[in-house]
């Protein structure tokens, strides 16, 4: 297949003096241009309040290529088309002249006076409201001609009403089509390949369901803390950090049905009846074990405990860790439980999808032999080591009857095929107009109707308590006891 090519465009990026445009966006960026995957009528505009030419910002941004591209070494004359593509304008985001300055900018940069803008929400959310007035009262209202996007980042709302606002207030200036709210899992090749894997090959789907499948188990580990993030972290805890956005992709991606079609509507729309078919399981307790890191050791390094962090209460109750039970009440998977744990500062960054299969009807070998056989185990690794496995019984070599746990596997490494990041894919996707991997507005209130009843018992002293957890370690000895009550353990990772 040729490689997609997106039609020239400006992309404004708003709050480009940040981590965000730094470490991923302009990388992601350069990449795609020395990829030619971008036409020469593409060009980045840098809008922030932090005063600099741009001249200083092509400055900036090539040390940014440098320390986070992933084609490096970087040719001169890649980076000089590249970096003739990069402008400037500082700007404050409440103030309509600035807006209108924008708007004569970008005029200015649009070749034969027509051309197709896209705008990105890089900035803290608080920023947001006002910058999508503006884009909408000051900057496209008159538009004629070429097309206009918008690309929301994460964290979309606080909650589900914030949320809800947010999508009136974006309805408002834009058509739900010019909206693209980013999640970067989606973004990834291997979250990508779950709905090929099951799709595209005849063998598994026939027996994804609750008659097969004993449960599901999802893990997004990380050893990292909260770095200079920390007033944003206490507001936001791994419950709206990863549960709410990435963690209940890749559980709707997991449980989804076929689409009729591979087209975003038809995709969405079947994620979109996951989410609103799932809940946290309150059988026994709230369903959650919710924990904090204290000081520990990680990689032979001591780490500091998450309350003396910089910028977080030193009283702080914010959780770094959570477990839940998720049910969803539907025809293919009811009764069959997923549980999903993330914390912060574990012992391994790693995220998987485990689907644990139920043994065998009958076991038809002597007793000694059943109690070595493992029920079959399919792991898709999302990161670092993509691939995928599977577990299954074998005969051990000899007379006897011995039977042996044997893993298949496959890793994307094997291919010798470079792996894009996230924000390739997604920025080339919506400068194509494709929203498949991006989220809609159902989706994002379904998937905040789900975490609500959860956040709403922690605040009225009804859910779970927070219990503390050593850094390094695998997270509460409770989330053990919590997923042992089950007669399952987690998988040692
Ligand atoms: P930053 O905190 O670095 O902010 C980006 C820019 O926004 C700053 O350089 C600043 O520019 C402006 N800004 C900061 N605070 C305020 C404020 N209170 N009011 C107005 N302007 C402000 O954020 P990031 O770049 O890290 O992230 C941007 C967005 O992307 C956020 O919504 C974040 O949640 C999201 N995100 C970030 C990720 C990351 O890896 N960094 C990952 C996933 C999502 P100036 O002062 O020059 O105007
Ligand atoms: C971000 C979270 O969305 O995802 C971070 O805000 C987290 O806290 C990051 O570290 C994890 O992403 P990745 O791609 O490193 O798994």
């Amino acid at each position: 297949m040729l490689p997609r090519r997106p039609e020239p465009c400006l992309m404004v990026i708003f709050g480009a003096s940040g981590d965000l445009t730094y470490r991923k966006l302009i990388p992601a960026l350069y990449d795609l241009v020395a990829a030619r995957l971008l036409p020469s009528g593409f060009a980045i505009l840098g809008f922030a309040r932090k005063p600099k030419t741009s001249e200083t910002f092509r400055q900036e941004m090539r040390r940014a290529v440098e320390e986070f591209a992933r084609s490096r070494p970087i040719p001169i004359d890649t980076w000089e088309d590249f970096a003739r593509r990069l402008h400037y304008m500082t700007g404050d985001y409440n103030n309509p002249a600035d807006y209108r300055r924008l708007q004569q900018e970008l005029e200015a940069l649009s070749p034969a006076g027509r051309s197709n803008w896209m705008f990105y929400l890089a900035t803290p959310p608080e920023v947001y409201r006002p910058i999508v007035e503006h884009i909408g009262s000051e900057v496209t209202l008159q538009r004629q001609g070429g097309w206009t996007r918008i690309i929301v980042e994460k964290p979309f709302g606080h909650d589900l009403d914030s949320a809800r606002a947010l999508n009136q207030h974006l309805h408002r200036w834009f058509r739900e089509d010019q909206i693209y709210r980013i999640d970067h899992y989606l973004g990834k090749e291997t979250v990508q390949n779950i709905l090929v894997f099951r799709f595209a090959n005849g063998i598994f789907e026939p027996i994804w369901d609750r008659r097969y499948v004993d449960h599901v188990q999802i893990t997004v580990a990380e050893t990292l803390g909260i770095g200079n993030r920390g007033s944003y972290y206490e507001r936001a805890g791994v419950i709206r950090d990863i549960m709410q956005n990435h963690m209940l992709q890749l559980v709707s991606l997991v449980a989804m049905e076929p689409p009729a079609e591979f087209t975003a509507d038809a995709v969405r729309n079947e994620k979109v009846k996951v989410l609103k078919a799932l809940r946290v399981d309150t059988s026994r307790g709230d369903g959650t074990v919710r924990g904090q890191y204290g000081p520990g050791v990680i990689n032979g390094q001591f780490v500091p405990g998450y309350t003396q962090e910089q910028d977080v209460a030193p009283d702080s109750t914010t959780e770094t860790y959570l477990a839940m039970r998720l049910m969803i009440d539907n025809w293919r998977w009811a009764g069959v439980p997923f549980y999903v744990r993330s914390g912060k500062r574990l012992p391994r960054r790693v995220t998987e999808i485990a689907i644990q299969f139920k043994m065998p009807p009958l076991l038809l070998f002597s007793e000694r032999t059943a109690n070595e056989i493992q029920p079959n185990l399919l792991v898709l690794n999302i990161q670092p080591d993509e691939g995928i496995s599977l577990r299954f019984s074998a005969k051990v070599p000899g007379s006897g009857e011995n039977i042996q746990p044997v893993i298949m596997n496959f890793s994307y490494n094997a291919l010798q095929t470079p792996v894009p990041d996230a924000y390739e894919r997604l920025l080339l996707d919506a400068m194509l107009g494709d929203s498949t991997l991006f989220t809609r507005h159902d989706e994002v209130e379904a998937s905040w109707s789900v975490i609500m009843p959860v956040i709403e018992r922690w605040q009225s002293g009804q859910g779970s308590f927070l219990e503390m957890y050593r850094a390094g370690t695998w997270g509460p000895k409770e989330a053990d006891d919590f997923i042992a009550a089950d007669g399952r353990s987690w998988r040692v990772l």
